[in-house]
């Protein structure tokens, strides 16, 4: 229980209308990835719990919540924000111990947070209707209004910037949503459980319900009385969940990761491209679903590219995350496994090009895997094709703009893609070409901005998270006609 005793809230209870309680299905265990050690317990809340969640919900929409006006909604949320940045390194701990990110990278994500909750707080008496002109005797408005419960599914890889993005912009619009964190990170969720009751947001206005995605996931997924559901993860599960929210008739915003390319023309500057071509791909250990993990080459420097993405590999180093190296450890024995899976068909398929080092401090039983690069990958293998989700990266030569563009739509996913390139024209041509939800050109991820809408095309999912746009997705319209002569 080495954790529990540096949190300022019990991580067994769940957060449901307001109070903290046991969950019904007994306790999950907490692992630290650097150790394979057991370092606390969580809440398995079951589908009786979530269906507590859910009328704790509904009974704050009839309640304070629902009264309360848009600038009193964005006045808790700016205040949670400031909670947020008070307790920056507790939160920035609590995750690196229960995902494994390196420290620093997790401090990245406490100031995301509260960036999203600033963001959102200010917002949220910023969206409104509009008048429409129309017949004589008419007069048309519209009104924007909150869906009414909303159910959020986050991964673990970033829980605290895709609670921010989704529970922020939900209470923004006055939703009440129902949280349900990833088993192997929850921690952060319900620490953000327990700065929403200091900053004082409504009872039932949030409620964190943690445990197995098959069991508290599945049961809000197909709630009758959640109205919009919002779902960060895998394909496959997002499939669940589309399925689910059909059977309700609910909108549903689906980000599912991808295969994003990282396309480098002759005429880049390839100095400043170096660092990032690497980089974009080994944060989080390549557990990111905007991961660079395509990197499509023109011919004419493609050995300089290769030769100097070995030497940057040459330096990375895997090792515990409160360390703050390069790489944490995979999330758990089933990521490191997935990973290593992929791995091992790479060496036996392709040319490794470059290996980072797992460091000597790095437990034995962590859940390590070392930094690879492979080279001269031809574009449909499936060290190309799939997510691995891990810190791996091929590289794909190409010829010309027309065979960049075919190999880098040329996946099932459609979530981010960066060119590299001097020449404007043909900036946008690429960014209007590549179908995907965000184009980067000449950076990477433009430092995740909060600000940005980000959402996929294809297996990569459906609608937007992210920016003012997501304000747009987590409320409807509804339009009043009035007769009046
Ligand atoms: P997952 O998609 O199964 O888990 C994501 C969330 O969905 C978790 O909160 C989980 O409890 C919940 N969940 C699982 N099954 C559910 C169900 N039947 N109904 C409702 N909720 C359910 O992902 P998992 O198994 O953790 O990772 C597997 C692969 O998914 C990874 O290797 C990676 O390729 C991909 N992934 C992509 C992410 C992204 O950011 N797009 C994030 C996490 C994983
Ligand atoms: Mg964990």
């Amino acid at each position: 229980m080495k954790i529990d005793t540096n949190l300022w809230f019990d991580p067994r209870n769940l957060f449901v209308g307001g109070g903290w309680r046991p969950a019904s299905g007994g306790t999950l265990s907490v692992e630290d990835p650097s150790t394979a050690e057991t370092i606390g317990e969580i809440g398995r809340g079951t589908a009786a719990d979530i269906d507590a969640a859910v009328e704790a919900a509904e009974a704050a929409l009839e309640g304070d919540w629902g009264r309360m006006s848009a600038t009193e909604r964005g006045r808790i949320l700016t205040e949670m924000g400031r909670i947020v940045l008070r307790r920056a390194e507790e939160l920035a701990r609590i995750e690196a111990l229960d995902v494994g990110k390196p420290i620093h990278q997790s401090r990245n994500d406490s100031v995301a947070l509260a960036r999203y909750l600033e963001f959102y707080g200010g917002a949220a008496d910023k969206v409104h209707g509009q008048t429409i002109p129309y017949r004589d005797g008419f007069t048309v408005y519209t009104l924007r209004e909150p869906h009414g419960v909303t159910g959020h599914i986050i991964p673990w890889n970033y829980p605290m910037q895709i609670l921010g993005r989704s529970v922020g912009a939900a209470l923004a619009m006055g939703n009440a949503c129902v949280l349900k964190p990833a088993e192997d990170a929850s921690l952060s969720s319900l620490a953000f459980a327990a700065i929403a009751e200091e900053a004082g947001l409504p009872a039932g206005a949030l409620n964190v319900v943690t445990g197995l995605g098959a069991e508290a996931g599945a049961r809000l997924a197909a709630h009758p009385g959640v109205h919009h559901l919002s779902f960060t993860g895998s394909v496959a599960t997002g499939r669940h969940i589309q399925a689910a929210a059909a059977a309700n008739v609910v909108p549903v915003t689906l980000e599912l990761g991808g295969k994003s390319p990282h396309i480098v023309f002759d005429d880049a500057d390839l100095d400043a491209a170096m660092p990032v071509l690497v980089g974009a791909c080994m944060q989080n250990a390549g557990q990111t679903c905007s991961a660079a993990s395509r990197v499509l080459v023109q011919r004419g420097v493609y050995d300089q590219v290769r030769a100097r993405m070995a030497e940057i590999y040459g330096r990375l180093e895997s090792g515990p995350a409160m360390g703050g190296h390069d790489l944490g450890p995979l999330v758990n024995a089933k990521q490191k496994r997935i990973v290593s899976d992929y791995i091992a068909l790479g060496r036996a398929e392709l040319t490794v090009a470059a290996e980072g080092r797992i460091r000597d401090d790095a437990a034995p039983a962590g859940h390590f895997v070392p930094a690879v690069l492979f080279a001269e990958v031809p574009p449909d293998h499936r060290l190309a094709q799939e997510e691995i989700f891990g810190p791996v990266q091929v590289l794909i030569p190409f010829e010309d703009e027309a065979e960049a563009l075919k190999i880098a739509n040329g996946t099932d996913y459609g979530l981010v893609a960066g060119v590299w390139t001097r020449d404007g024209g043909r900036q946008m041509r690429m960014a209007r070409k590549l179908n995907v939800g965000q184009v980067f050109l000449n950076n990477y991820g433009a430092g995740g901005g909060i600000e940005l809408p980000f959402g996929g095309t294809g297996r990569s999912g459906h609608g937007r998270e992210k920016g003012f746009e997501a304000l747009f997705g987590f409320s409807r319209l509804k339009t009043v006609a009035a007769a009046h002569g």
